[in-house]
């Protein structure tokens, strides 16, 4: 898809990071943009930078708070806005949404990974789910799944381990690659990609541990594990 301007496209993670940065590059071509996050406030901060871009008349940019390994959450974020953005049909879905974490099957709980799992893996499957018809009644539409160079290498060196997110990174690889020949034999008109970043300076470490324990602060082990990654 070479042009968005008048397209409508869906972002999970929308509040920070590389949801945020979607976000604002796609309005600033003229696409209409919907996301999702956990905070309310972070997606007001998403809003803020959008409208800097000085967005054309009538465009339009709507937040959503869901959690996208909850499936009721994404069917209330996709009622919401097909009325919020008067439509039926979407032309982008970016399963952008992830956290680190949940790394061992013995210094983690087994609720940190597979909250951790949920929303890496789930969250990218359901939201192809729940989008899916309508991306089938636009004329053209693409699905951008983040994955994570994770998803080729199941470790973040050999003193940590990385079993939840890899895992679900790996998932989220296989499923797009087969994802790629479901289309073209069912909706020829809809493509995919899967995304493999390396490591991006975002707010992801912190965001993750809110999620997980609901606060930022970072332990010492944690800490020192950054500072050898030289984050
Ligand atoms: N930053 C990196 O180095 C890196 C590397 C490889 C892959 N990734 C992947 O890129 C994606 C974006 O990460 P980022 O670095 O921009 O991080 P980020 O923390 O800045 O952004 C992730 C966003 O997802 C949201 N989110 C988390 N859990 C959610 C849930 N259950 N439901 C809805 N929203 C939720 C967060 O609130 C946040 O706004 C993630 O999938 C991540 O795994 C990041």
């Amino acid at each position: 898809m070479k042009e968005f301007s008048g397209k409508i496209a869906v972002i999970t993670g929308g509040g920070t990071g590389m949801g945020r940065e979607l976000a604002r590059q796609l309005v600033a071509q003229g696409c209409n943009v919907a996301m999702c996050s956990l905070s309310a406030d972070a997606m007001a901060e998403t809003m803020r930078l959008c409208e800097l871009e000085r967005p054309p008349q009538g465009l339009r940019v709507t937040t959503h708070v869901a959690d996208v390994s909850i499936e009721d959450q994404l069917k209330r974020f996709r009622d919401e806005l097909t009325e919020q953005q008067q439509t039926h049909k979407i032309h982008l879905l970016f399963n952008n949404a992830g956290i680190s974490g949940g790394g061992s099957l013995f210094t983690n709980t087994r609720e940190q990974w597979e909250r951790t799992f949920n929303i890496c893996w789930s969250g990218v499957y359901l939201g192809v789910r729940t989008f899916l018809p309508m991306l089938m009644k636009a004329n053209e539409g693409h699905i951008v799944n983040t994955s994570s160079i994770n998803g080729f290498w199941a470790a973040i060196g050999t003193t940590a381990p990385h079993t939840g997110y890899s895992s679900a990174k790996f998932a989220v690889k296989g499923f797009t690659e087969a994802l790629i020949n479901d289309l073209r034999l069912n909706a020829p008109h809809i493509k995919c990609s899967v995304v493999m970043p390396g490591m991006v300076g975002t707010s992801i470490v912190s965001n993750s541990r809110r999620v997980q324990t609901g606060s930022d602060r970072l332990s010492n082990d944690e800490i020192a594990r950054l500072r050898k990654l030289g984050v």
